[in-house]
């Protein structure tokens, strides 16, 4: 069993791709992102941020260690689900609330330190399929095959418009827009492991590819690097 990353900008159709890859080779997949949204969870609901846009550090740091995020196959929605203190909070996480903080809760070193030892220690037992922005670069290095997935950024607005008011949600487009430009600015900026694309990694840009095609590229390419 090999290990298998994918990094790129946000809403370009990582995890989709990546979750229908582990599907079809039966590995299990990991979505660090939804680590990173249930961090700022915990510190909406904990009232962390100040008007100024501060954040409370040293309460979030005292807080994260008395705090579990897992990730648990739920095989009657066949997905995987976010456990934030053994709460499901798959559903609150995705919101633009929680959207429109991440970026600032994923930049804090401390909270990134404990986010990829989590992840690094799952990485290990191989047959993984890893989705974030530093999982090539800097959790999983040694993998042996990393996507670095890009798409236009147009294509990117539209994608995640489409899922936020499919589940309800009132956005406009330009606010999706926003928050899309706004997050790749901080993720591919900040100091500690920034958004990078790993000079291993294969690019795959799906602006104008269909799912099918997708994973018929990444299949060709995960036998070619298993040599199953
Ligand atoms: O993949 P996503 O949009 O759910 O990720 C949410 C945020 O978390 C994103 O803006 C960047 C951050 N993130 C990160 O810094 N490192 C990761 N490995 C995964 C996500």
């Amino acid at each position: 069993m090999i290990t298998i990353t994918f990094d790129g900008y946000s809403s370009c159709g990582k995890s989709t791709m990546a979750k229908s890859l582990a599907a079809k080779i039966g590995y299990t997949f990991v979505d660090t992102g939804a680590m990173y949204r249930a961090v700022t969870l915990l510190a909406l609901r904990n009232n962390l941020f100040g008007i100024d846009g501060s954040i409370d550090e040293i309460k979030l740091q005292q807080l994260l260690a008395d705090t579990t995020i897992m990730q648990q196959y739920n095989p009657q929605l066949s997905k995987v689900e976010t456990l934030l203190n053994g709460e499901n909070v798959e559903g609150e996480i995705r919101t633009m609330n929680v959207s429109q903080h991440v970026s600032q809760i994923a930049a804090l070193p401390f909270v990134r330190t404990e986010m990829v030892k989590q992840q690094q220690a799952m990485g290990r037992k191989g047959g993984i399929v890893m989705d974030g922005r530093d999982i090539g670069t800097t959790v999983l290095p040694d993998a042996e095959m990393k996507i670095f997935v890009t798409a236009s950024p147009e294509v990117r607005a539209k994608r995640r418009y489409l899922e936020l008011t499919a589940q309800g949600q009132e956005v406009t487009i330009e606010e999706v827009m926003q928050n899309l430009e706004q997050r790749d600015y901080i993720d591919s900026h900040r100091e500690v492991s920034p958004l990078r694309q790993a000079d291993d990694a294969v690019v795959l840009d799906n602006t104008n590819l269909t799912r099918d095609e997708q994973l018929a590229m990444l299949l060709a390419l995960y036998h070619q690097r298993s040599n199953d």
